[in-house]
């Protein structure tokens, strides 16, 4: 049998609701597979920071070396809580980011999927949406302005200023572009490349080297899309798209995009992958204006643990029967009040009863 260890991070806000409805998939997958997952709790982000005065603590950081994959909840605090940590310890630039960097999990992978089960939830028309969104963002996660050297002070005249350094290498380039490559030959084989070459000499860089290697991936075809522009045609045409890849902001701000298209970010799970460890986590925050209501959906959460089976696990079947259910769970006309107004004509169920109803769903399935 084999044995996964897993450190489980629950987060803050929503992360400890959907993290326990994530945790109940878990069980299903192991109940009828030759496989164990040993879960492996750990303090991470604002509550972590109160508990022991860091949101990273040592004791988190030891967990996830031993792990063999982090399932990650969301992180962070409202603004007006967020006052009470000092800006340096606060959870996204305390935690995250050194998580990033210490597993070097440079490819994001962030799946912006519509499916007909869920196309009520999107606010863009019927004829747009077609027969259903289909697309996966593929965000570097560990360059740019996000990691580059910053400086702040006054200067010469007396003015406040800050500088921000976007760096990359060409090694960090070309990593991320063979990932979005290699996803494209299994997908449809089509390529979305999002840069700005009209203005940042990173883009022009960076656009160098995707020529350099595009021969590599014959069969690929790639199109060229400056970035403000493919903002808009994700609202007006986003069934064009298949694989998008991109630097790690504009990755940042068309992801969410891609969550304001389906109606929510809480339908986009994500999976970060490094050369040796691999964190799997929603692609939004912590939610503390419904925290502990239980009306959170839990699909991002259950939703990377779909993502962890598949790239962590290579339980790809597994992976799928995840989605399945999930999107069962709404095609039976159910959904969390987070996600659907009153009067949606679906029937609103608590996080903990979607978690029920998808782990029914799960368990009815013939593996
Ligand atoms: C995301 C988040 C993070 C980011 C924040 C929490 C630092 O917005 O994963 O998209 O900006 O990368
Ligand atoms: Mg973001």
């Amino acid at each position: 049998m084999k044995n996964f260890k897993i450190a489980v991070l629950a987060g803050d806000g929503i992360g400890p609701e959907i993290m326990a409805e994530a945790l109940k998939v878990l069980k299903v997958i192991e109940g009828r597979n030759d496989v164990s997952f040993e879960l492996m709790h750990a303090a991470f982000g604002a509550n972590a920071y109160f508990e022991c005065g860091h949101p990273f603590p040592q004791a988190t950081i030891d967990i996830c070396d031993a792990a063999d994959a982090i399932l990650k909840g969301p992180i962070g605090l409202s603004h007006e809580e967020s006052q009470k940590i000092p800006v340096d310890m606060l959870p996204e630039r305390a935690a995250l980011l050194p998580m990033r960097r210490r597993y070097n999990t440079f490819a994001n992978f962030r799946p912006v999927s519509l499916p007909k089960a869920l196309a009520h939830f999107s606010p863009l028309k019927p004829e747009i949406i077609g027969e259903g969104i289909d697309l996966i963002m593929v965000r570097e996660l560990v360059g740019g302005l996000y990691f580059g050297e910053k400086e702040e002070g006054v200067n010469d005249e007396g003015l406040r200023y800050v500088r921000e350094t976007l760096e990359y290498d060409e090694d960090q380039i070309e990593r991320i572009l063979h990932e979005a490559f290699k996803i494209a030959m299994r997908r449809k084989k089509v390529l979305h490349n999002i840069h700005k070459s009209n203005v940042l000499k990173s883009s022009v860089l960076w656009n160098q080297i995707i020529d350099e290697i595009a021969p590599q991936y014959p069969e690929v075809k790639v199109v060229h899309i400056l970035v403000d522009a493919a903002a808009t045609l994700l609202c007006l045409n986003p069934t064009q798209f298949d694989v998008m890849v991109m630097e790690n902001m504009f990755g940042d701000i068309l992801s969410d995009q891609g969550g304001g298209i389906l109606g929510s970010l809480g339908l986009m799970p994500s999976a970060c992958l490094g050369p040796d460890k691999a964190y799997y986590e929603p692609s939004h925050g912590s939610a503390p204006d419904i925290a502990g209501k239980n009306i959170a959906n839990p699909y991002s959460m259950i939703g990377s643990v779909a993502m962890m089976l598949e790239n962590s696990f290579d339980m790809l079947d597994e992976a799928e029967n995840v989605w399945a259910a999930m999107q069962g769970v709404f095609a039976d006309g159910f959904s969390t009040a987070d996600l659907s107004k009153p009067g949606s004509g679906v029937t609103m169920i608590s996080t903990q009863e979607f978690g029920e109803r998808v782990v029914a769903k799960l368990a009815a399935q013939t593996p």
